[in-house]
């Protein structure tokens, strides 16, 4: 029986529901500054225990696991805390904001063996799983270019919050590319099986009113010679969207950007070289964000992406393996962001993304 801890109850509380559903595991204790906030879940969650700072979970040793849900400035400090502790961790994106702290997380879960997960619950949607299995075999042939694309209106996200929450604290602003964008990227990367090795990038120069980016637009070259490019903005007028599209040397994936709710369906359109004939994309209707053959009752608001997530990340610990996205593989996707946004921090520029 594994034992569970959530630290930032604002998406953390999906992870508590995910972990809640599932068998072998137990959420003991919540964390939150907030401290009116964490009594009130773990009074509606019956979860034991509450804390309102992270060192007081790290030093209780009845908990195993951690999952780190705090603000992004926060996760690099907080999961180096948690493996230095003797905890696994499943942390929210980004891994962290600067390549130290990915290096030391690298580090730390490696030295110890203790599970480091990267939690893009992205990996798990139902409508990527084939094709990835079709890129994996390498059914499109040798891939040459993608995109991946973090669209999301940035006024859904924080025209309900208080001023001072910290996506709009100019002190400690949520970036394009470091905020969506490690769901754009990471994503995009697992599909196409590349690391990557330089990055350029620019900001769209409009201002945005939320003291962070409105638009951010990055172009990666892969180690494989393939070329990818991210786009992030919290500004474009249009429903939410995750858009990836993959173009291989024999046929071609396109994600719609028309997408639908996450417990809908969703259209992906492919062409291949073997049916030559055809003029049109060939759509097929899928899952979006759920997984058929799960019960709907382990639906949240990512539809059945985040207890996938947490299935795997037990599975990982139980059978002491890698995590899905180790700290490395996060590593992987998040120090390119950050060097992305180095280089459009700088007006452009092209920056190489050192190996981990
Ligand atoms: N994977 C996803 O789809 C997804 C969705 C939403 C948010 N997120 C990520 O989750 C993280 C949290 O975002 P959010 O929307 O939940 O924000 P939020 O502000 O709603 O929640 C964060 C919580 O953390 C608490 N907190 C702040 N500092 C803390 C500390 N030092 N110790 C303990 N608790 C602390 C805050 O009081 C708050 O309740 C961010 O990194 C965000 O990018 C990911």
């Amino acid at each position: 029986m594994h034992t569970i801890a959530i630290v930032g109850l604002g998406q953390g509380l999906s992870h508590l529901q995910a972990f809640q559903m599932l068998p072998d595991c137990r959420v003991v204790a919540v964390c939150d500054v907030d401290a009116p906030l964490a009594t009130k879940i773990a009074q509606r969650y019956e979860v034991p225990t509450v804390y309102t700072d992270i060192e007081a979970v790290l030093a209780d040793r009845s908990v195993d696991a951690v999952v780190i849900a705090t603000p992004d400035h926060l996760h690099g400090q907080h999961a180096i805390m948690a493996l230095t502790a003797g905890k696994h961790v499943l942390s929210e994106i980004p891994m962290a904001l600067t390549i130290d702290e990915c290096q030391r997380i690298i580090a730390l879960s490696e030295r110890t063996g203790l599970t480091y997960q990267m939690g893009n619950q992205v990996r798990y949607a139902a409508c990527l799983h084939d094709i990835h299995g079709l890129l994996r075999a390498g059914d499109l042939g040798p891939l040459f270019y993608g995109e991946g694309e973090y669209l999301h209106d940035y006024h859904d996200i924080v025209d309900e919050r208080p001023a001072d929450h910290w996506r709009i604290d100019p002190a400690t602003p949520q970036t394009t590319l470091l905020g969506g964008g490690p769901h754009a990227l990471d994503t995009l990367r697992w599909l196409m099986g590349v690391r990557f090795v330089e990055a350029q990038a620019y900001h769209v120069s409009i201002p945005s009113a939320w003291h962070t980016t409105h638009t951010t637009v990055a172009i990666l070259k892969a180690d494989t010679g393939a070329v990818s490019k991210i786009t992030v903005s919290y500004g474009m007028q249009r429903p939410y969207c995750l858009y990836y599209s993959v173009y291989g040397s024999d046929g071609s994936f396109e994600r719609s950007r028309d997408q639908s709710s996450p417990m809908a369906e969703t259209t992906n359109y492919y062409s291949h070289r073997k049916l030559s004939g055809a003029r049109r994309l060939i759509p097929a209707t899928v899952p979006n964000w759920y997984n058929p053959r799960m019960p709907r009752t382990m639906m949240l608001g990512h539809g059945t992406m985040e207890v996938e997530q947490a299935q795997r990340f037990l599975l990982a610990i139980q059978q002491h393996r890698l995590a899905d996205i180790h700290a490395r593989e996060a590593a992987d996707s998040i120090v390119p962001l950050i060097c992305a946004l180095q280089s459009a921090d700088q007006g452009g520029g092209v920056v190489a993304i050192p190996r981990m």
